[in-house]
Protein backbone atom coordinates (compact mmCIF):
# COMPACT_ATOMS: atom_id res chain seq x y z
CA UNK A 1 0.00 0.00 0.00
CA UNK A 2 1.93 2.79 -1.28
CA UNK A 3 1.10 6.94 -1.15
CA UNK A 4 2.39 10.06 -2.20
CA UNK A 5 4.23 12.51 -0.42
CA UNK A 6 2.97 15.95 -0.24
CA UNK A 7 4.86 18.81 0.88
CA UNK A 8 4.27 19.15 5.02
CA UNK A 9 5.66 17.99 7.83
CA UNK A 10 8.27 15.04 7.79
CA UNK A 11 9.52 13.09 10.57
CA UNK A 12 12.76 11.55 10.32
CA UNK A 13 12.90 8.48 12.65
CA UNK A 14 16.47 8.95 13.78
CA UNK A 15 18.45 9.91 16.87
CA UNK A 16 21.84 10.20 14.55
CA UNK A 17 22.01 14.03 13.71
CA UNK A 18 24.50 12.44 11.01
CA UNK A 19 21.92 11.34 9.16
CA UNK A 20 19.10 13.63 9.87
CA UNK A 21 21.14 16.63 8.48
CA UNK A 22 21.79 14.33 5.42
CA UNK A 23 18.33 13.28 4.65
CA UNK A 24 16.99 16.68 5.59
CA UNK A 25 19.74 17.95 2.60
CA UNK A 26 18.23 15.68 0.12
CA UNK A 27 14.68 16.40 0.87
CA UNK A 28 15.23 20.51 0.77
CA UNK A 29 14.37 20.56 -2.96
CA UNK A 30 11.05 18.92 -2.77
CA UNK A 31 9.42 21.16 -0.32
CA UNK A 32 9.11 19.40 2.72
CA UNK A 33 9.88 20.34 6.37
CA UNK A 34 11.76 17.58 7.79
CA UNK A 35 11.69 17.19 12.02
CA UNK A 36 13.61 14.78 14.01
CA UNK A 37 11.92 11.78 16.10
CA UNK A 38 14.58 12.80 19.04
CA UNK A 39 13.10 16.62 18.43
CA UNK A 40 9.34 15.33 19.37
CA UNK A 41 10.51 13.22 22.15
CA UNK A 42 10.00 10.00 20.25
CA UNK A 43 10.68 6.89 21.97
CA UNK A 44 13.38 4.37 19.85
CA UNK A 45 11.36 1.31 19.32
CA UNK A 46 13.47 -1.91 18.89
CA UNK A 47 15.06 -3.13 15.68
CA UNK A 48 13.77 -6.52 16.32
CA UNK A 49 13.14 -7.34 12.38
CA UNK A 50 15.03 -10.50 10.73
CA UNK A 51 15.99 -8.23 7.29
CA UNK A 52 16.56 -4.45 6.58
CA UNK A 53 12.98 -3.87 5.19
CA UNK A 54 11.35 -5.06 8.43
CA UNK A 55 13.21 -2.90 10.56
CA UNK A 56 13.08 0.22 9.01
CA UNK A 57 9.36 -0.37 9.06
CA UNK A 58 9.17 -1.13 12.47
CA UNK A 59 11.13 2.38 13.27
CA UNK A 60 9.07 4.48 10.58
CA UNK A 61 5.58 3.03 11.55
CA UNK A 62 6.69 3.40 15.40
CA UNK A 63 7.36 7.37 14.42
CA UNK A 64 4.13 7.94 12.65
CA UNK A 65 1.62 6.37 14.86
CA UNK A 66 3.03 8.33 17.84
CA UNK A 67 3.48 11.35 15.67
CA UNK A 68 0.20 11.61 13.52
CA UNK A 69 2.92 12.66 10.95
CA UNK A 70 4.17 10.98 7.74
CA UNK A 71 7.68 9.12 8.72
CA UNK A 72 10.50 8.20 6.94
CA UNK A 73 13.00 5.48 8.49
CA UNK A 74 16.15 4.24 6.94
CA UNK A 75 18.38 0.52 7.85
CA UNK A 76 21.58 -0.13 6.64
CA UNK A 77 24.30 -2.65 6.78
CA UNK A 78 27.13 -4.38 5.53
CA UNK A 79 26.71 -8.32 3.55
CA UNK A 80 29.19 -10.40 2.88
CA UNK A 81 28.39 -13.41 0.30
CA UNK A 82 30.06 -16.70 1.94
CA UNK A 83 29.26 -15.20 5.37
CA UNK A 84 25.24 -15.67 3.76
CA UNK A 85 25.04 -12.04 4.07
CA UNK A 86 25.75 -11.31 7.47
CA UNK A 87 26.69 -9.35 9.28
CA UNK A 88 23.62 -7.65 7.93
CA UNK A 89 21.18 -6.36 10.65
CA UNK A 90 23.80 -7.17 13.01
CA UNK A 91 26.02 -5.02 10.99
CA UNK A 92 26.57 -2.22 14.19
CA UNK A 93 26.08 -4.67 16.79
CA UNK A 94 29.34 -6.49 15.65
CA UNK A 95 31.25 -3.00 16.53
CA UNK A 96 29.74 -3.53 20.41
CA UNK A 97 32.35 -3.45 22.75
CA UNK A 98 32.02 -2.93 26.29
CA UNK A 99 35.10 -1.05 27.20
CA UNK A 100 37.45 -1.63 30.52
CA UNK A 101 34.85 0.85 32.95
CA UNK A 102 31.58 -0.80 31.82
CA UNK A 103 30.86 1.85 28.86
CA UNK A 104 29.00 0.03 25.86
CA UNK A 105 31.34 1.74 22.94
CA UNK A 106 31.43 0.98 19.06
CA UNK A 107 34.85 -0.21 17.50
CA UNK A 108 34.73 -0.63 14.10
CA UNK A 109 38.63 -1.64 13.91
CA UNK A 110 37.38 -4.59 15.59
CA UNK A 111 33.96 -5.33 13.68
CA UNK A 112 36.31 -5.27 10.43
CA UNK A 113 38.69 -7.53 11.72
CA UNK A 114 36.15 -9.91 12.99
CA UNK A 115 34.50 -9.95 9.29
CA UNK A 116 38.20 -10.47 8.14
CA UNK A 117 38.82 -13.07 10.57
CA UNK A 118 36.04 -15.35 9.33
CA UNK A 119 36.52 -14.53 5.82
CA UNK A 120 40.21 -15.79 6.59
CA UNK A 121 39.07 -19.14 8.32
CA UNK A 122 37.43 -20.11 5.34
CA UNK A 123 40.62 -20.59 3.33
CA UNK A 124 42.87 -19.22 0.75
CA UNK A 125 40.85 -18.06 -2.47
CA UNK A 126 37.30 -17.27 -0.31
CA UNK A 127 35.18 -14.73 -2.12
CA UNK A 128 35.69 -11.58 -0.80
CA UNK A 129 32.52 -10.20 -2.60
CA UNK A 130 30.25 -7.77 -0.54
CA UNK A 131 27.46 -5.43 -0.44
CA UNK A 132 26.03 -2.46 1.34
CA UNK A 133 22.28 -1.76 1.82
CA UNK A 134 19.95 1.05 2.67
CA UNK A 135 16.47 0.32 2.82
CA UNK A 136 14.33 3.47 3.07
CA UNK A 137 10.66 2.86 4.32
CA UNK A 138 8.00 5.74 4.46
CA UNK A 139 5.26 5.09 6.89
CA UNK A 140 1.51 7.48 7.34
CA UNK A 141 -0.03 7.73 10.17
CA UNK A 142 -3.23 5.72 9.04
CA UNK A 143 -1.05 2.42 7.70
CA UNK A 144 -0.09 3.44 4.22
CA UNK A 145 3.47 2.50 3.49
CA UNK A 146 6.36 2.30 0.57
CA UNK A 147 9.73 1.09 0.65
CA UNK A 148 13.00 1.95 -1.26
CA UNK A 149 15.85 -0.71 -1.62
CA UNK A 150 19.49 0.58 -2.64
CA UNK A 151 22.49 -1.56 -2.91
CA UNK A 152 26.54 -1.04 -3.56
CA UNK A 153 28.28 -4.17 -4.63
CA UNK A 154 32.08 -4.28 -3.81
CA UNK A 155 34.76 -6.55 -2.55
CA UNK A 156 36.66 -6.20 0.96
CA UNK A 157 39.83 -5.49 0.91
CA UNK A 158 42.70 -5.83 4.08
CA UNK A 159 44.18 -3.85 5.81
CA UNK A 160 41.69 -1.17 6.03
CA UNK A 161 42.39 2.09 3.79
CA UNK A 162 41.20 5.38 4.59
CA UNK A 163 39.65 8.29 7.02
CA UNK A 164 36.91 10.05 4.90
CA UNK A 165 34.26 7.33 5.71
CA UNK A 166 32.66 5.92 8.54
CA UNK A 167 31.88 2.16 9.89
CA UNK A 168 33.02 -0.32 7.81
CA UNK A 169 33.84 2.09 5.12
CA UNK A 170 38.00 1.07 4.99
CA UNK A 171 37.69 -2.04 3.66
CA UNK A 172 35.41 -1.44 0.84
CA UNK A 173 36.14 -1.35 -2.35
CA UNK A 174 33.31 -0.56 -4.70
CA UNK A 175 32.65 -1.84 -7.79
CA UNK A 176 34.61 0.02 -10.78
CA UNK A 177 36.58 1.47 -8.23
CA UNK A 178 40.32 0.67 -6.65
CA UNK A 179 39.74 3.02 -3.50
CA UNK A 180 38.22 2.15 -0.68
CA UNK A 181 34.68 4.08 0.19
CA UNK A 182 37.01 5.72 2.95
CA UNK A 183 39.61 7.29 0.40
CA UNK A 184 36.72 8.82 -1.82
CA UNK A 185 35.60 11.99 -1.47
CA UNK A 186 32.54 12.27 0.40
CA UNK A 187 30.78 13.71 -2.80
CA UNK A 188 31.95 10.77 -5.09
CA UNK A 189 31.06 8.53 -2.21
CA UNK A 190 27.25 10.01 -2.25
CA UNK A 191 26.89 9.69 -6.19
CA UNK A 192 27.16 5.50 -5.54
CA UNK A 193 26.54 4.72 -2.59
CA UNK A 194 23.47 2.46 -1.15
CA UNK A 195 22.24 5.14 0.22
CA UNK A 196 22.15 7.35 -2.82
CA UNK A 197 20.58 4.73 -4.81
CA UNK A 198 17.66 3.81 -2.47
CA UNK A 199 16.76 7.83 -2.38
CA UNK A 200 17.23 8.05 -6.32
CA UNK A 201 14.54 5.48 -6.44
CA UNK A 202 12.46 7.38 -3.25
CA UNK A 203 12.55 10.80 -5.30
CA UNK A 204 11.92 8.69 -8.77
CA UNK A 205 8.37 6.98 -7.24
CA UNK A 206 7.43 10.23 -4.58
CA UNK A 207 8.41 13.39 -7.01
CA UNK A 208 7.70 11.73 -10.62
CA UNK A 209 11.52 12.91 -11.07
P1 LIG B 1 21.87 1.56 11.08
O1 LIG B 1 21.37 1.70 9.68
O2 LIG B 1 21.89 2.85 11.83
O3 LIG B 1 21.20 0.44 11.80
O4 LIG B 1 23.41 1.18 11.01
C1 LIG B 1 23.92 0.16 10.24
C2 LIG B 1 25.41 0.08 10.30
O5 LIG B 1 25.83 -0.29 8.99
C3 LIG B 1 26.13 1.38 10.61
O6 LIG B 1 26.39 1.52 11.96
C4 LIG B 1 27.44 1.21 9.82
O7 LIG B 1 28.39 0.55 10.55
C5 LIG B 1 27.06 0.29 8.69
N1 LIG B 1 26.95 1.09 7.49
C6 LIG B 1 25.82 1.51 6.89
N2 LIG B 1 26.10 2.27 5.82
C7 LIG B 1 27.45 2.34 5.77
C8 LIG B 1 28.36 3.02 4.89
O8 LIG B 1 27.99 3.74 3.96
N3 LIG B 1 29.65 2.84 5.19
C9 LIG B 1 30.12 2.11 6.20
N4 LIG B 1 29.33 1.48 7.05
C10 LIG B 1 27.99 1.59 6.83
Amino acid sequence: MSKKLGSGKLVIATHNAGKLKEIAALLAPFGLECISAGSLGLPEPDETGQTFVENALIKARAAAESSGLVALADDSGLSVATLGGRPGVYTANWAERQWFEGEPGRDWYMAMGKVEGMIRAKGPGTSREAWFTCVLALAWPDGGHAVYEGRANGTLTWPPRGTKGFGYDPIFVPDGHEVTFAELDPEAKHRISHRARAFSKLVADQFDQ
